[in-house]
């Protein structure tokens, strides 16, 4: 299937980042808020993302120019209507995105195929919410998403081999290097990221180091970009914390326990870079 037009539900920080990369390949992007403030929050962070890449001399006036060009940002959902793909990287909610999905199909001719950036939530749970199952599949990106390389495809039991090859190649498209990901908690990345980072967590609360210390060797002796605390800050301790608990539920295995420390770090509103305070301050 030819995708013209993206639709991107949601400008915070992944969504941002999606309708950057969209519009930076060349695609018609729509992006779509709640409120023009939270909109205008969304539209600036993509300005200053690619006013920064031409001050470092990895992205011309020119590439910006298009880019910014390329992308209509929006509050409502008929603005939508003339979307190929929309991909919806809202609030974690079922609820929530089912109820944004209900008010995009509307719209939408029945050619449009729904993905969602859910990290956490069952991608099947998700296309059953909508009338095109099989249209439906996850699109798993990566923080900061203009400069991480994966994607996770995500299908559901229900994706049709149509719209998984259109996601693989629209993900490609993108300028990013898909990986195919089963439909159960954490994909692939999350299911191996998210026990190292809780063992992390694990290990400073039994005194194995400093946090400086811990991240410093995995930094310096793996040659990770972030050691697990500081990575723990980019990612978000609630957004951790979150991820931990659907897969403890799913799972029942304690590797995916949340640590007594992170539930209290959530719990006091240490949430890491967002909050402006997790295991470092800033
Ligand atoms: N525009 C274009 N390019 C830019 C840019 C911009 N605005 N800002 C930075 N860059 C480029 C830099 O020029 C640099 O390029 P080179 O490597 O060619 O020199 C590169 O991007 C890295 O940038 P910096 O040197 O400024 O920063 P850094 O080296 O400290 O890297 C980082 C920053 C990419 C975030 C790196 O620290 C990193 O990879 N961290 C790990 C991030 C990670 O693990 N993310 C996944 C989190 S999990 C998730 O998202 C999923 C989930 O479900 C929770």
């Amino acid at each position: 299937m030819q995708i013209k037009t993206v639709g991107v539900l949601g400008c915070g920080l992944m969504g941002s980042g999606i309708a950057q990369v969209a519009a930076g390949a060349g695609f018609k992007t729509i992006v779509r808020e709640v409120n023009q403030g939270a909109l205008d929050k969304g539209m600036a962070r993509i300005k200053r993302f690619l006013d920064d890449g031409v001050s470092k001399g990895k992205v011309t006036a020119e590439q910006r120019d298009t880019t910014l060009g390329n992308l209509t940002g929006t509050t409502q959902f008929a603005a939508m209507k003339d979307c190929d793909i929309i991909v919806e990287a809202i609030i974690e909610n079922v609820e929530e995105k089912a109820a944004a999905y209900t008010f995009l199909e509307a719209g939408v001719g029945t050619h449009t195929i729904f993905a969602s950036n859910t990290s956490s939530l069952c991608i099947t749970e998700l296309a059953a919410k909508t009338k095109r199952p099989d249209r439906f599949g996850g699109l798993h990106f990566f923080n900061p998403v203009p400069l991480m390389k994966l994607v996770e495809v995500v299908r559901a039991l229900t994706t049709s081999d149509e719209t998984y090859q259109t996601l693989f190649s629209f993900s490609q498209a993108l300028g990013k290097d898909p990986i195919t990901a089963p439909d159960k908690p954490g994909f692939i990345v999350n299911r191996l990221l998210v026990p190292y980072l809780l063992d992390a967590i694990r290990c400073y609360e039994r005194g194995l180091g400093t946090i400086e210390d811990i991240d410093k060797g995995m930094k310096l002796g793996c040659g990770y970009p972030m050691g697990p605390l500081t990575l723990l800050d980019f990612v978000g301790l609630d957004t951790t914390y979150y991820i931990a608990n659907i897969m403890f539920d799913e799972y029942k295995d304690a590797m995916f326990a949340a640590p007594p420390l992170l539930k209290r770090m959530v719990l006091a509103g240490k949430l890491g870079r967002k909050s402006g305070e997790g295991f470092y301050k800033y």
